[in-house]
């Protein structure tokens, strides 16, 4: 392992419905590849304030998907404002992007590494 790239992974909650336009959006600025979860969760809101179920007292998980997108890391700042603009509706529960460093990535096909295994 180098540990020396400069690549980082752009990790964003999003709203389900959103993913087609984020998808698009990304594929503009040329991003090399995407990786999509379905994930559940809440955030400091609480997914109470999002379904209201009756209860008071219980915080849901609520249904996600969490983008993942590998980048150099001058290219991350770009690529979050184009996630951020594109899956903000304004309302709690929009989500939440996390930038995570990443040590090293290897193109299985070519053996290549680093940015150009991305
Ligand atoms: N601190 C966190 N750690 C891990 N995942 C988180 C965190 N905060 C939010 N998430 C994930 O992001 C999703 C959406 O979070 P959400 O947008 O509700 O955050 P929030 O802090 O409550 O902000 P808002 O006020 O806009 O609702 C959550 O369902 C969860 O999956
Ligand atoms: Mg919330």
């Amino acid at each position: 392992m180098t540990c020396e790239t400069s690549l980082v992974r752009v990790e964003a909650v999003i709203r389900p419905f959103v993913l087609d336009d984020v998808k698009e959006r990304l594929q503009e600025l040329g991003i090399g590849g995407m990786t999509v979860l379905e994930v559940r969760g809440f955030g400091r809101t609480g997914g109470r304030q999002e379904i209201h179920r009756g209860s008071a007292y219980v915080i849901d998980f609520i249904p996600k998907l969490m983008i993942q997108v590998v980048v150099p890391a001058e290219r991350a700042e770009e690529v979050v404002e184009a996630i951020r603009t594109t899956a903000a509706t304004g309302r709690i529960g929009d989500g939440k992007i996390f930038l995570v460093p990443i040590a090293d990535a290897v193109r299985i096909r070519t053996g290549e590494r680093g940015e150009d295994a991305i």
